[in-house]
């Protein structure tokens, strides 16, 4: 029987295959872009080996595009027809590929939390899991997953500054700032390349206003990015919403084109259209607009890659993004079909996705194309009823933050300083803090004068 690095059981007669999958493991846990290559090499080795098959699944099903379900239903029906017995542990993570598979990302949650009970150390369910719980917006869930197995745990477990890292963004999002950065500072401290660490502690920084701070800390680490996945592409796209706070507009669109969306890395060159980077690209151009900084033709490559995407209902967070870009490029009969196809996918869905799609996707899908038209009245009736429930889309507070501003400017427009206050005081209760001395409040409030 084969380990991985932390002594769990992997069902292949081929040790070079078991290390070639607990490479793979490694390198995602650690936020490498490396997963692919050794995970290829391992099904090479053992074509039989059912756990890789499943992780396979499951990194094709993490990558949330509606496109890659047939190689999904591949890696299940491979791993199905394995003729090597799997472990108990390893069946379970077979159920929970075909939960969220089927939609059920809540199922799939409690069939990681079933492996963890018997196996707190498995960091891939924790990791597994908090991805889940994030893209719900559940991280007070995931907080609890991650202090349920934290006893476990020490440091000289194999990648415990992984664990520590998980857990502070657990942490962050719950709103414990200062547990997050103990944790965040401890797991960096471990290792300077860990980007999930430095996410963590990004997040503490906007939170609470800290932008200098916030711009130091990211500038300190960068040269640490050079082997990372995405993750080192969405921490550019915070180092820029510290600039925004500054006014510094030349900034963000310097790394917009250097970093964020600079077709030319390789990041971007295998996958111009990963999710989290089109949330970066919508997101920040977005931003940019709203202080009226002229943005040029960049909402063009977005575009392009968008209109591929329009019956992709993987994420709840990601869809409103692609209705910022249809409204940005004046594709307005397609952000009205995208908002269609939404709104009949919420009206099935049996999963776990529909129910979110409703409480908060859609509303924030029209909230933005209501937002390109100018049309602010229909911008607060689509987002003010639905604003405490926008967490529902998943994603961070900084992130949906975006949504909240276009409803921030629209109050602003209409001279509603009542509804405004109101708003003001949801983000305080959001955990920001210096929230009227914020870029975008500040440019809603003068409006009202
Ligand atoms: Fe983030």
């Amino acid at each position: 029987m084969q380990q991985d690095e932390r002594g769990h059981a992997m069902t292949s007669d081929s040790a070079d295959a078991a290390a070639a999958l607990d490479l793979a493991i490694h390198n995602f846990l650690h936020w490498r872009a490396a997963v692919i290559p050794p995970l290829r090499n391992s099904l090479e080795t053992d074509p039989d080996f059912g756990f890789a098959h499943i992780v396979s699944g499951l990194i094709l099903h993490g990558a949330r595009n509606i496109h890659f379900r047939p190689k999904i239903a591949a890696a299940i029906a491979s791993a199905e027809e394995t003729t090597t017995a799997m472990t108990p542990r390893e069946q379970l993570y077979l159920a929970a590929l075909k939960a969220a598979f089927q939609g059920d990302i809540s199922g799939s949650v409690a069939l990681y939390e079933t492996i963890l009970v018997q196996h707190p150390l498995d960091l891939f369910a924790q990791r597994l899991a908090q991805m889940e719980l994030f893209w719900i917006g559940e991280m007070e869930w995931s907080a609890d997953i991650s202090a349920r197995v934290a006893p476990a745990w020490s440091e000289a477990v194999p990648s415990y500054g992984i664990h520590l890292s998980c857990r502070a963004f657990d942490l962050e999002e719950s709103g414990d700032y200062r547990g997050a950065e103990k944790l965040a500072r401890q797991a960096v401290e471990i290792d300077p390349s860990d980007v999930w660490g430095t996410h963590a502690m990004a997040h503490v920084m906007i939170m609470e206003n800290r932008i200098d701070e916030g711009i130091a800390w990211l500038d300190g680490l960068k040269d640490h990015w050079g082997e990372a996945n995405q993750m080192a592409l969405h921490l550019w796209w915070h180092r820029c919403l510290f600039h925004l706070e500054h006014g510094e507009f030349e900034a963000v669109i310097d790394i917009y084109d250097n970093w964020i969306r600079n077709r030319e890395l390789p990041l971007l060159k295998s996958m111009a259209d990963l999710y989290i980077d089109m949330q970066n690209g919508a997101s920040m151009l977005q931003r940019l607009e709203m202080c009226k900084v002229p943005v040029g033709d960049r909402w063009e490559e977005l575009l392009q890659l968008t209109l591929n995407r329009l019956e992709d209902h993987t994420s709840p967070f990601t869809s409103p993004h692609y209705a910022l870009i249809l409204a940005a490029s004046g594709r307005f009969e397609e952000s009205y079909g995208l908002l269609a196809s939404m709104e009949a996918f919420a009206a099935t869905d049996k999963g776990t996705l529909g129910p979110r799609y409703r409480a908060a996707a859609i509303p924030a899908a029209r909230g933005a194309i209501a937002f390109r038209q100018a049309q602010y009245e229909d911008v607060v009736a689509a987002l003010f009823p639905a604003r405490r429930s926008l967490w529902q889309m998943g994603g961070s507070h900084a992130q949906r933050d975006v949504f909240t501003q276009m409803l921030v400017f629209a109050l602003g427009r209409l001279g509603q300083a009542d509804l405004l206050a109101i708003v003001v005081d949801d983000a305080k209760a959001f955990g920001f803090s210096d929230v009227p001395e914020r870029l975008c409040y500040r440019q809603a409030a003068a409006l009202l004068q």
